[in-house]
């Protein structure tokens, strides 16, 4: 497994394999890695044939507010990981490397980043879209992975690779979850036991709001109420957003029809944590 951390010395690296023929794969991360993003490496490794990943904690997503400081970090750990995976590359580029002096390019992407996390996280997915494409033109990848756990996320990324005529494929996976039902996710490392038990709180949620649909109820308000009795049960829980919304442009609905997405951010303590599922008529 290769280790680049220079854009340049990764964009070579990238024009070799594709002059050589490869199909190649980037799945981008933040680090830390755990079942979530190994999963979409084994995805990414099975539908392609060189595999890329990028190790980077870009402080462009994070707000001033944030956690970018205590963000966890396990370089050692991630490489041992990617190397048992069978990754072939990690790119592993330092700030400098990636926002050198004098830096002023913003990728935005307009009505999407509007609703669900991007009411209460400011500029955040201005920080994502940005990074990804700069990852993207120093990886050149063919196709890229992302988890359909962050669904708002892959959802700006698709429609900047659809407005940017960018020539890559955008490939979602499946949510990965403890045995338990909580969604994986590097915070969960905040969580002490009594809120890693509250967590439990987002899950049961959309399993309510499913078996709520699925008997046939098609009001938002009513299944808000119940999800938010829920939760109310749960210590040291406070509900940032609830949206039943459109799957494809976010926005809420009125009315319940044939596929829906439940998005979800619960503050458990001081840790956010966001989950989603579609409701859909099978
Ligand atoms: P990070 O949180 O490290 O996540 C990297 C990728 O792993 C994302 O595509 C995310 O959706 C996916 N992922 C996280 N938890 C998952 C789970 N439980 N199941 C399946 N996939 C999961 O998301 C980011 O980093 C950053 O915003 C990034 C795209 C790298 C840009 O900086």
């Amino acid at each position: 497994m290769e280790v680049i951390k220079t854009v340049k010395d990764m964009q070579r690296r990238a024009d070799k394999l594709r002059l050589a023929g490869h199909m190649v794969s980037l799945v981008p991360t933040m680090g830390f890695l755990h079942e979530g993003h190994l999963e979409l490496m084994r995805v990414a490794k099975k539908n392609s044939d060189k595999l890329i990943i990028s190790i980077f904690v870009n402080p462009m997503q994070f707000s001033p507010t944030d956690d970018y400081d205590e963000y966890p970090r396990d370089t050692e750990g991630d490489l041992k990981k990617s190397r048992e995976v069978g990754v072939d590359i990690v790119f592993m580029p330092s700030i400098e490397e990636m926002y050198p002096e004098n830096y002023q390019t913003n990728v935005h992407v307009e009505k999407v980043t509007r609703h669900l996390c991007g009411i209460s996280r400011h500029g955040h997915f201005d920080g994502v879209s940005t990074v990804v494409c700069k990852l993207f033109n120093a990886t050149k990848p063919h196709l890229a992975f992302f988890g359909q756990k962050d669904y708002q996320q892959l959802t700006v990324i698709s429609r900047m690779i659809i407005d940017l005529n960018m020539d890559i494929k955008i490939v979602g996976v499946r949510t990965v979850r403890e045995p338990d039902g909580l969604a994986m996710s590097s915070r969960n490392s905040y969580l002490n036991a009594e809120e890693r038990e509250s967590a439990l709180c987002l899950k049961k949620s959309l399993d309510l709001a499913g078996q709520m649909y699925e008997k046939g109820e098609r009001s938002p308000a009513a299944i808000k109420e119940a999800v938010e009795a829920l939760i109310k049960r749960h210590p040291f829980t406070e509900i940032d957003y609830f949206s039943l919304c459109d799957p494809v442009t976010l926005e809420d609905v009125q009315t319940l029809g044939h596929e829906n997405l439940l998005a979800l951010a619960v503050r458990i303590g001081k840790t956010r944590l966001i989950d989603n599922c579609l409701l859909r008529k099978t």
